[in-house]
């Protein structure tokens, strides 16, 4: 296995900003992982995982030995009468499954169509997209823990699955490397179409007969119209989440501003759309060089061409002060900086 040193991640993360690692490796195999992980390149340096690079702002070079997860394969190992069990290697390009899984009409995760990245990110901050996250269908993930080389089973409440988030994400930060994913998938399926604009585009797709094909393509279709396609312009997607406010702070918000978007949740809280938010700060399509609030979807923070990583971030903290200042809201953000 090759470690290159003071590699360039600039066209490995969909921001496009240039930054180097001090090493890089790319692993093809579980046996690679725990060769990389006996190598000294490996017990003197950091570590930090790569998939797609969807999800990440470089501010920096990375000081670190970047290993690009490039685990291959997917496979059905288990059904029943009603379900089918898929694992899917985290270097898979999460599109490419979720297309699999469709071309045999195995339900679950096709409202997820079109969302960048690999498959071994999908728990990272369990994805989801029109009223679909993974953790509805996840069923386990394997994982090599970086301080030993052991391969470990997490089952889904071992994964601690919130909105956008994990335990990945939090406690157990840059210690495992996920290396496949266990779905369990529907045989029969349960079509998901009330949320947001889907049974429009259906409409508009004169569709007769529902299939898992007809939804992804209206999704596909929808997130197209909307989002930044990172090959044309640079993004992580949504730069921040969605903030949960408890039911008083929503009734002073709505009363200040009667079109507030807004959802109410199980909970009693309410899912306040930052996006709606940024722009009635009049943020939307706002531009500092190369760094700007995208034109159609101001949660989205897009690279015109030339912007730093730290010209992003600095974008994105005017867009936390500003709605900290108009509405009293602290948005929290999604993307993981570097
Ligand atoms: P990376 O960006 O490479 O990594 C993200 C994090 O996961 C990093 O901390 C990294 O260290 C860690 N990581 C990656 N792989 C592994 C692994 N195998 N083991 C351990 N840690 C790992 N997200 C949504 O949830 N819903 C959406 O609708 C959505 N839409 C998007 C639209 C666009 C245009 C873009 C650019 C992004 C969008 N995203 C969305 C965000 C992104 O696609 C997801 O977060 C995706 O899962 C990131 O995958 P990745 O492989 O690119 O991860
Ligand atoms: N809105 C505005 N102005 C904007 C953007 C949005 O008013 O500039 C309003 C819309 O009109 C709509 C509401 O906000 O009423 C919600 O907008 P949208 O349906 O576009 O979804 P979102 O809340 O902005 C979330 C996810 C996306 C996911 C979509 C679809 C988060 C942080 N973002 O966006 O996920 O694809 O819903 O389910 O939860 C991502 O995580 O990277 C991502 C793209």
């Amino acid at each position: 296995m090759e470690i290159i040193s003071n590699f360039s991640l600039k066209s490995l993360n969909t921001f496009g900003i240039e930054s180097h690692a001090k090493f890089f490796a790319k692993v093809n195999t579980v046996n690679q992982i725990i060769e990389l992980i006996e190598s000294d390149s490996f017990k003197k340096n950091n570590h930090f995982i790569l998939g797609g690079g969807s999800n990440l702002l470089l501010t920096k070079n990375v000081d670190a030995l970047v290993i690009k997860n490039e685990l291959k394969g997917i496979e059905k190992i288990n059904e029943d009468a009603d379900f089918v069990w898929v694992t899917c290697a985290a270097g898979v390009v999460w599109h490419e499954f979720v297309m699999w899984c469709i071309d045999r009409n195995y339900g679950g995760i096709e409202n997820l169509a079109l969302i960048p990245g690999c498959t071994g990110a999908s728990p990272m901050q369990n994805i989801g997209a029109y009223g679909v996250e993974i953790k509805d269908t996840f069923f386990e993930l394997e994982a090599v823990e970086l301080a030993t080389g052991q391969l470990k089973t997490f089952t889904k409440p071992d994964c601690e699955f919130g909105y956008r988030e994990s335990v990945f994400k939090r406690q157990l930060k840059n210690q495992f490397i996920i290396t496949s994913v266990t779905f369990r998938l529907t045989k029969v399926p349960t079509f998901q179409i009330e949320y947001g604009a889907i049974k429009q585009e259906l409409d508009n797709m004169q569709v007769s007969n529902l299939s898992l094909k007809s939804i992804a393509q209206a999704i596909i279709t929808i997130r197209s119209s909307k989002l930044p396609n990172p090959k044309e312009i640079g993004n992580a997607g949504s730069f921040f989440k969605n903030p949960e406010v408890d039911e008083a702070t929503y009734l002073r918000l709505k009363n200040e501003f009667p079109n507030l978007v807004a959802y109410a949740l199980e909970n009693k809280n309410y899912k306040l759309a930052a996006g709606w938010l940024i722009e009635q700060a009049g943020l939307k399509g706002y531009r500092v060089g190369d760094a700007g609030v995208h034109q159609l979807q101001s949660l989205v923070l897009v690279n015109y061409g030339t912007a730093t990583g730290n010209q992003m971030f600095d974008l994105s903290t005017h867009v936390l002060e500003t709605v900290k200042q108009k509405y009293g809201i602290d948005l929290e953000r999604e993307v993981n900086i570097i």
